[in-house]
């Protein structure tokens, strides 16, 4: 018998707005958390570092709870330019995205420093949100499972469990683009993703484990999307900057 899995969309900002913008959103999304009925999905809002106070200030009390894009592989030290996990923590962050192919692919991240990052995140208390996907290149290759198996096991933390740890499958091609996978190519890889884990880390965890979809996810394509067996729910980029497409996101469940 399939587990329920709680929904969880989470709004990835990149490194989009100024603080006019985080608290217009942030005072949005919270108006509308706080008064409506559907409590169980799980919705986390990922700004840029320095957006973090201001959106943790603006959102307290909301339900809606915050995550940052990236951390240090250690918990402290000289590191000119970084932040540690440690802070993320102690600034109010109950996530971190770690892996995203932006940054894998433009800061050279590899499978075993996304591990790292991941052990000293959750070490700091924080849960990770681990990003896997294919190039279109590496699609039109037929190696679209393989890749995702072979990043999903190499930067999958010791330690990973369903309560710590969650998988998010982004197509790379699909980011940013508009060009969403279909519901079957989602549906395939995540239940790649489903049996890798369990492989790994037992099948009752494996079973428990969170596997969200990202790549232009929208208002239009989100229910259905949303209503695969595994997909958990949404890491999205473009249209969380949106007070109403993020919302409309998260009712659709
Ligand atoms: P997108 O980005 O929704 O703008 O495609 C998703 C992501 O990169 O997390």
């Amino acid at each position: 018998m399939p587990l329920k899995r709680k929904i969880l969309i989470a709004g990835n900002w990149k490194m989009n707005g100024l603080k006019k913008d985080a608290r217009s959103l942030a005072a949005g999304l919270a108006k509308k958390n706080s008064s409506a009925k559907n409590q169980s999905v799980e919705i986390l809002i990922c700004p840029p570092f320095p957006l973090l106070a201001l959106t943790a200030d603006t959102l307290k009390g909301s339900g809606i709870k915050i995550g940052a894009q990236d951390c240090h592989s250690q918990l402290t030290g000289a590191h000119t330019g970084d932040v540690s996990a440690a802070l993320l923590a102690n600034m109010g962050c109950t996530y971190v995205i770690l892996g995203h192919s932006e940054r894998r692919i433009n800061h050279g991240e590899t499978d075993k420093q996304i591990k790292m990052k991941a052990e000293t995140a959750l070490a700091a208390g924080l849960k990770v949100i681990i990003c896997i996907g294919e190039t279109l290149k590496q699609r039109k290759a037929g190696q679209t499972l393989n890749i995702n198996r072979q990043q999903l096991r190499y930067s999958l933390p010791v330690g990973a469990s369903a309560s710590n740890t969650v998988v998010a499958y982004e197509p790379v091609w699909a980011i940013g683009t508009g060009q969403v996978a279909t519901p079957e190519q989602a549906q395939d890889v995540h239940a790649a993703v489903r049996k890798t884990l369990k492989n790994k880390l037992g099948s009752e965890e494996g079973n428990a484990m969170r596997i969200l979809y990202g790549g232009s996810m929208k208002p239009s394509n989100a229910k259905e999307l949303l209503a695969l067996p595994d997909v958990d729910g949404g890491l999205i980029g473009g249209a969380s900057l949106s007070v109403k497409d993020f919302w409309t996101i998260a009712q659709a469940t």
